[in-house]
């Protein structure tokens, strides 16, 4: 199937890394022009890199979202070079902290990183793709935004945030041409999350082989019916499909990609 990409220009928020980087490189793969996104110098030309090694269009910008000022320089490299077709929203920052261990002035922080990005990058890049008549505004949230469990209580709170702002962005794009949908990942494997249950099974018992502490805390905390962690790629395929034309009738929707651990119908 031909997603209809070829010739879109992408912004992949948080691309140097984890899940953003496996959807720079669909997107890429499927034709689109992806500009990779982190702070981290290294992590971001490489990924830029590797796209371009396999024959896709890659360039890389590097800034803060978590200041307006890094905002500001993120996309005043974007826009110089014109406006971008498809927004993923998707630099967050998480940690697996008790309820009582996170402090006000931490819930504040969480927001600002894992809402207020969301929010500085659609008010820089929005009056641009509105000139083309047709554009993305794809939020990465999260199962735990719709089903939270007792960890990182603030986080969770802010991907429901991610969720509810993306509908009321759908009604103010309304006959735009631009649509706004979430992705809601459950938990997906990548370097971070894994590095935190590596560190987090010896406290809950889950062992010491991967395949047996994956297991457990999929038991644990995720319950799904799929039986693992999602995989990056996972969630890649579900941006390449709402960032394509053919999506054209969906917006406000929210798409779960978490092997069926939210339960509503
Ligand atoms: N992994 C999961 O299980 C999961 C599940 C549901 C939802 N999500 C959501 O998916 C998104 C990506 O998660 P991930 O697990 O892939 O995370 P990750 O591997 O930790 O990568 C995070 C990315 O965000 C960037 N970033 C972090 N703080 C930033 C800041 N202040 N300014 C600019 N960029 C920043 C990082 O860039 P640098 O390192 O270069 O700074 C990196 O590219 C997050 O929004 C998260 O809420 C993840």
């Amino acid at each position: 199937m031909d997603l209809q990409l070829k010739g879109k220009r992408a912004l992949v928020t948080g691309s140097s890394a984890g899940l953003g980087e496996a959807i720079a490189r669909l997107l890429a793969a499927e034709g689109a022009a992806v500009i990779v996104h982190g702070r981290n110098k290294s992590r971001a030309a490489a990924v830029a890199e590797g796209i371009k090694n396999d024959g896709g269009q890659a360039t890389f910008v590097l800034g803060d979202l978590s200041t307006d000022e890094g905002a500001d320089a993120v996309a005043g490299n974007v826009l110089a070079d014109g406006p971008v077709d498809i927004l993923v929203n998707n630099a967050g920052a998480y940690q697996p902290r008790a309820w009582m261990d996170v402090s006000a002035a931490e819930w504040g922080k969480s927001y600002n990183i894992n809402v207020l990005a969301y929010v500085r990058m659609i008010h820089r890049l929005l009056p641009a793709m509105k000139t083309l008549g047709w554009g993305r505004m794809i939020q990465i949230g999260s199962s735990g935004g719709i089903e939270p469990f007792a960890l990182q209580p603030d986080y969770l709170a802010a991907t429901a945030a991610r969720h509810n702002l993306t509908v009321s962005l759908a009604r103010e794009l309304k006959g735009t041409g631009i649509t706004s949908n979430t992705i809601a990942p459950g938990p997906m494997l990548v370097e971070n999350t894994r590095n935190m249950l590596l560190n987090m099974a010896g406290q809950y018992g889950w062992g010491t082989a991967w395949a047996d502490i994956e297991r457990n805390a999929v038991m644990q905390f995720v319950q799904n019916d799929v039986g693992r962690f999602g995989r990056p790629e996972e969630v890649a395929a579900a941006v390449a499909y709402l960032s394509s034309p053919m999506t054209n009738y969906i917006t406000g929707a929210l798409l779960r990609v978490d092997g069926g651990h939210t339960r509503s119908v």
